[in-house]
């Protein structure tokens, strides 16, 4: 930030050559700038597209594979799973601050670039929160708009190990994108089911419409427009193998990228039949996700790309201005 503030007062000095390339540079960083919460996301750069093989049951996840998966901890305890949406915002699930509102946030820290608890390494990044956005709408007893927006300090710088993944823009997009295959993530630490593990874990699951969730046998009535389930066609449940507040994600094949489908709500132990995981469906939080990321920029004490963007855009339209 600095070194730019800097290359703009030294303006004058420059001759128009040196001007022209400068402008360009702006410019094209304004560009990339505003186009780039959807325009970088949802890549893993270290491992290749799902394959066709099915991954049944959980297994231990690839280092690099979820790179925009985190965990969010109480003084330093895995606490609940959350996705990178920006290099400085995180979602996660209301239900695992809204019992804690007394916690005060400086316990609380968002570390990324993790594979196993226990071990984090050179890749590792630990971020505290500024602020934690709770849905204004959350319920606690249905569970409806398990959603909250959790603000960092600073920014993460992405590598191949953190990315942020993509979201889809409204429920029509989620439908479009054709999702071939959807995976859930975590360290299986819920307050649902208690066991964890120390390496992150993966499982395959299916999208199960809303009609057949809410069946009788199901979960009879329970699931919300705001819900979306997902499980195994097989019936035993994977919803031991997620982490409250992960990522539910799916795989878009025209865009080789992953986009979040749901944050992990609730739902019973594994392999209870009819009994899938229950997410937050993000699709119908897209305006809400705007909303909130543009409201808590500012309050950022960190460095926002956002911010940068906006004060980068200032110098050429005043240098494009006639004397
Ligand atoms: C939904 O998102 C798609 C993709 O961005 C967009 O083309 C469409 O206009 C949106 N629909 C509504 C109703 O906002
Ligand atoms: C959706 O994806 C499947 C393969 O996963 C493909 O067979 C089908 O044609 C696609 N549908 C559309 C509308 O693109």
């Amino acid at each position: 930030m600095t070194s730019l503030t800097r290359i703009y007062s030294n303006l004058p000095k420059l001759n128009e050559m040196e001007f022209k390339e400068l402008l360009l540079f702006v410019i094209t960083l304004c560009l990339s700038a505003l186009t780039s919460p959807q325009d970088s996301c949802g890549q893993r750069p270290l491992v290749a597209p799902p394959g066709m093989s099915r991954i049944v049951g959980g297994r231990e996840a690839p280092e690099g594979a979820w790179p925009w998966q985190v965990s969010i901890q109480i003084q330093s305890i895995h606490h609940c799973s959350g996705t990178i949406v920006s290099s400085l915002t995180v979602l996660t699930a209301t239900h695992c601050f809204h019992k804690f509102r007394s916690i005060s946030t400086s316990h609380f820290r968002v570390v990324a670039g993790l594979c196993a608890l226990s071990a984090p390494g050179d890749q590792t990044q630990i971020r505290s929160i500024s602020k934690v956005q709770m849905h204004e709408d959350y319920n606690d007893v249905t569970s409806d708009n398990d959603v909250t927006l959790v603000l960092l300090s600073s920014p993460f710088a992405f590598t191949d190990y953190i990315q942020p993944v993509c979201t889809p823009h409204n429920v029509t997009h989620e439908l479009i994108l054709n999702f071939s295959q959807c995976f859930i993530t975590g360290w299986g630490s819920t307050y649902y089911t208690g066991g964890q593990t120390n390496r992150l874990q993966e499982a395959e699951v299916e999208l199960i419409d809303r009609r057949t969730c809410n069946l009788m046998t199901w979960y009879n009535g329970l699931i919300t427009e705001n819900m979306i389930c997902a499980g195994l066609e097989s019936g035993a449940s994977d919803s031991c193998q997620g982490d409250s507040g992960g990522p539910l994600q799916c795989y878009s094949e025209d865009e080789d990228r992953f986009y979040l489908v749901g944050v992990t709500s609730f739902g019973y132990m594994c392999g209870v039949p009819r009994k899938p995981g229950v997410y937050a469906r993000t699709s119908r939080f897209a305006a809400w996700l705007n909303t909130c990321q543009t409201a808590s920029a500012p309050a950022a004490h960190g460095l926002h790309t956002g911010l940068i963007s906006a004060l980068l855009c200032v110098p050429p339209m005043l240098l494009l201005n006639p004397h």
